[in-house]
């Protein structure tokens, strides 16, 4: 049966500030998405949190980029708005840039990962989520499970990953992909996506065969809304095992944490932190950066689990490394490389002061000249 898997987040409303979600929020959005399985327009759904964003996971038969689908996701984030709202939550609505929903959810606002395939006989897939974070927190842990034979095995043992495996790598500014095959082209590869604030993997693909391996949402708030609106907190969905990689190989990155953009405003670097669902209410300057795992088994397109896979104490080192590095960048305060550069801000005083200051500023070699020099100087100029 070819099912697909659809997930669409959004940020409507923090509980307290940006750390969480509410309870009642949750439930609304989740009460509206179980009515359409109930009707029939949807196979299976669930629900995922993490800080302040949730996510809603579909199955269904519609395919990628279905309307009836994407208005589900819309619908159900308009009605937890409402409640949102009413409860004065922090940036209620945050998310939804617009008041009518027109086909697609895709540039109004909510993050989308979503996927069609075969369902095999066992399909293993993990959904990851992060919030104080951006698309391209994905990219290093990606060329790590479908690319570094040192992080997967299977790069090298198993006979239908052999091939490699085929990066789609977005442009963010431009709107434009390209694809590039691995292991042939991985040097081209991790230069461009090496730059996290202009490239981000998109999609992965099998060599051997086409088949879809990974997807991630990509959207970038700031770009679309063209000023400060919310870090565009990502997911990912990833399918596991026979020719994918192993569940233990896609979660292995996320045992050396990284830094990666989105901490505190959508202004700061931080270590992205792996942590059980209950665990994913970043509170401490508002980060570290959070991720979840949610593991589900696909049955005949119903969602079994989620199995929540960070949830494991094998994770606490990393836990406790990323702690470290928050300490280490926290003490940069304001300054770089903490704070991210100027052009990378989410939003920004800089123009401000420096428009107060313009006529402030002054040529320092003119200033060491005497005043018969200066006068010289201003008849050469
Ligand atoms: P099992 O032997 O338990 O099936 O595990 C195989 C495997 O690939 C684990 O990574
Ligand atoms: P969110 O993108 O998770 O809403 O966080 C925004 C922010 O400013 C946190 O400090
Ligand atoms: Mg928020
Ligand atoms: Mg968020």
């Amino acid at each position: 049966m070819k099912i697909t898997l659809s997930v669409i987040k959004a940020d409507i409303g923090g509980y307290v500030g940006h750390s969480s979600t509410h309870p009642e929020v949750v439930n609304t959005v989740k009460e509206y998405v179980e009515k359409e399985v109930e009707k029939g327009n949807l196979i299976d759904s669930d629900i995922l949190t993490c800080g302040d964003d949730i996510a809603i996971v579909m199955t269904h038969t519609h395919g990628v980029d279905s309307e009836l689908v994407h208005k589900i996701a819309w619908e159900a984030f308009e009605r937890g708005t409402e409640v949102a709202k009413k409860l004065k939550l922090y940036g209620a609505g945050q998310d939804l840039l617009t008041d009518t929903f027109s086909g697609n959810v895709k540039g109004l606002g909510p993050g989308v990962a979503e996927m069609e395939f075969e369902e095999r006989p066992s399909e293993p897939v993990i959904v990851f989520f992060a919030d104080k974070t951006s698309p391209s927190a994905w990219n290093l842990p990606l060329y790590e499970m479908f690319a570094d034979p040192m992080n997967t095995a299977g790069l090298v043992i198993d006979p239908k990953m052999h091939e490699g495996f085929t990066f789609e790598v977005l442009d963010v500014y431009t709107g434009k992909a390209v694809k590039l095959s691995t292991p042939s082209e991985l040097y081209d590869l991790l230069a461009l996506i090496g730059s996290v604030g202009k490239y981000v993997v998109k999609n992965v693909y099998r060599n051997y065969d086409g088949e879809i391996a990974a997807t991630a949402s990509t959207q970038r708030l700031s770009l679309i809304a063209g000023q400060y609106v919310g870090k565009d907190d990502p997911v990912l969905i990833v399918r596991s095992q026979s020719g994918f990689p192993a569940v233990g190989e896609i979660l292995e990155p996320f045992a050396r944490p990284w830094i990666v953009e989105g901490w505190m405003r959508g202004s700061h670097n931080g270590p992205l932190m792996p942590v059980s669902f209950e665990d994913a209410r970043p509170s401490r300057f508002d980060g570290p950066p959070r991720v979840i795992g949610a593991g589900y088994q696909i049955a005949e397109g119903k969602l079994i689990g989620p199995n929540d896979m960070f949830k494991d104490p094998a994770f606490d080192k990393a836990r406790q490394v990323a702690q470290e590095i928050a300490d280490t960048l926290r003490r940069q305060g304001i300054f770089e490389p903490h704070r991210l550069p100027a052009e990378e801000m989410e939003y920004t005083t800089l123009p401000k002061v420096l428009k107060k200051l313009e006529n402030r500023f002054y040529d320092t070699e003119v200033e060491r000249l005497s005043d018969e020099q200066k006068i010289e100087k201003e008849d050469m100029d």
